[in-house]
């Protein structure tokens, strides 16, 4: 191997890797770094020391995809600095533009897409001639687990892919068709994060509610069997589409120990007619429904959500319906987003991107003031209560340290230093809030 194009001859190697887009980018970057670490690299986090750079990409806007391409364009310097630099470009965009991104930027070493960036490490054992090129979706991710991670809480992909096709969303096209991984090597593999150190697991699906539906289990056994591992603290899970939450997944994990009380449910639209031509296959009624359900079984139930605006054909009518169910759900936080047409979506193909740039940003613009004020008065509703804390981190505040954590609901929370408090749990007092967090005592 010594000589070879990948380093693997080098001592000591380094490994820079940049994640963009959602969560499950930044679990899938640490199983590729714990791959690469028994190979010798070890991570740095300067991108100038590296022998190995990584891009992990996100697809789902347009920005996120042009951000990674042109942060891929920069590293042309470095390599022209450093001849055995390798750079390579993974996960979604990778997926998406394939060879173009080979041909337009002749430097790059691979491109390895949402499945084929699993086997790095084995592509690094072979001396390719350049670029690789390798984007096949039509296989089963097997046997790659997480072992060690440097934090109290850690992401753990329990189901790939999408096959909902939202006209707007490229994820089905550049993720595959979903795939559930056994509860077998879910378990396993959490129980060696949490023998590990970890405490607080994060299940992640694009629906992590279809769990299981192609292995014939569910998410509620899952939950069910993690909340048995002892040392484990808390267990949550993230995205549920409005479709699979009803009164039977509700019931059936309202009581599961460890289960968070926080739920993250997209309604992308408040108009019956979008959300028709967005495919969500779900009415606003239904997730208004819904909402009540969750906030009377579920007491102190944290519900945060995603909205586009500017959607093909949005008016302003439609717009409007959209503030009007927030309002009326009350939602402790959403994440907004401009529309963004993805080439190969339906929406792309047969519909009109016809709301201007400005009238997206003013529509944003006032969704965030809603969302804040809701998000604010929420929070001022706790002030004088106690919640349930898990400390994750120690931070710098205004110079000095402070304790970061997460209600059990999902609230940010603050709290003067305390030593040996990160990965306990606290009941605290809340003291003064924000719209974004809240700060308390420890009681
Ligand atoms: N344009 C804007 N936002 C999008 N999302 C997905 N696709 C698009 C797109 N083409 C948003 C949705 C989804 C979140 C992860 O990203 O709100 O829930
Ligand atoms: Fe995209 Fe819809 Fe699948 Fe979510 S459910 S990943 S928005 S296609």
């Amino acid at each position: 191997m010594k000589g070879n194009k990948y380093n693997l001859g080098l001592n000591n190697p380094k490994l820079y890797i940049r994640t963009f887009g959602c969560q499950m980018n930044d679990y899938d970057s640490i199983l590729i770094a714990e791959s690469l670490a028994e190979f010798g690299y070890s991570l740095t986090s300067d991108i100038k020391q590296a022998d190995l750079i990584l891009f992990n990409t996100c697809a789902v806007r347009g920005l996120a995809e042009h951000k990674a391409v042109s942060e891929l364009g920069t590293t042309r310097r470095l390599k022209e600095k450093k001849p055995n630099l390798v750079v390579g470009m993974i996960g979604c965009v990778a997926q998406k533009l394939g060879k173009d991104l080979a041909r337009k930027y002749s430097f790059i070493d691979f491109v390895l897409g949402t499945k084929d960036m699993y086997k790095l490490s084995e592509f690094l054992k072979v001396k390719e001639s350049k670029p690789l090129i390798q984007t096949n979706l039509n296989y089963e991710i097997k046997g790659y687990q997480t072992k060690k991670v440097d934090s109290v809480s850690a992401y753990v992909t329990v189901v790939r892919g999408c096959t909902h096709f939202c006209t707007y969303c490229i994820v089905p096209y550049v993720r595959g068709k979903e795939e559930s991984r056994s509860l077998y090597e879910i378990e396993e593999e959490i129980k060696t994060l949490v023998g590990n150190g970890v405490k607080e697991i994060v299940l992640l699906g694009q629906n992590v509610n279809v769990y299981g539906n192609d292995i014939d289990t569910n998410l509620e056994t899952l939950l069910l069997n993690l909340s048995a591992i002892d040392d484990l603290k808390r267990i949550r899970y993230l995205t549920s589409h409005p479709k699979s939450v009803n009164a039977k997944f509700i019931e059936s994990v309202k009581d599961i120990p460890k289960v968070c009380t926080h739920i993250h449910i997209p309604f992308q639209s408040g108009s019956d007619t979008i959300l028709k031509k967005m495919n969500r296959q779900h009415t606003c009624f239904e997730y208004i429904e819904k909402v009540k359900l969750l906030r009377k079984s579920i007491p102190n139930i944290g519900i945060t959500s995603d909205i586009i605006v500017g959607f093909p054909g949005e008016t302003e009518e439609d717009f409007l319906a959209t503030v009007s169910v927030l309002e009326e759900c009350r939602l402790d936080n959403v994440y907004s987003f401009k529309y963004s047409p993805r080439e190969g979506t339906i929406a792309f193909k047969n519909m009109l991107d016809d709301v201007s740039k400005q009238e997206k940003e003013r529509r944003l613009e006032y969704l965030h003031q809603v969302t804040d004020k809701i998000a604010l008065e929420i929070n001022e509703g706790v002030l004088g209560q106690t919640q349930e804390v898990l400390w994750e981190n120690i931070k710098e505040y205004q110079g000095k340290e402070v304790l970061e954590g997460r209600t059990n609901n999902f609230k940010k929370i603050f709290s003067d230093f305390q030593e040996g408090k990160v990965g306990t749990i606290d009941t605290v007092k809340i003291l003064k809030v924000t719209k974004n967090s809240l700060v308390g005592e420890s009681i």
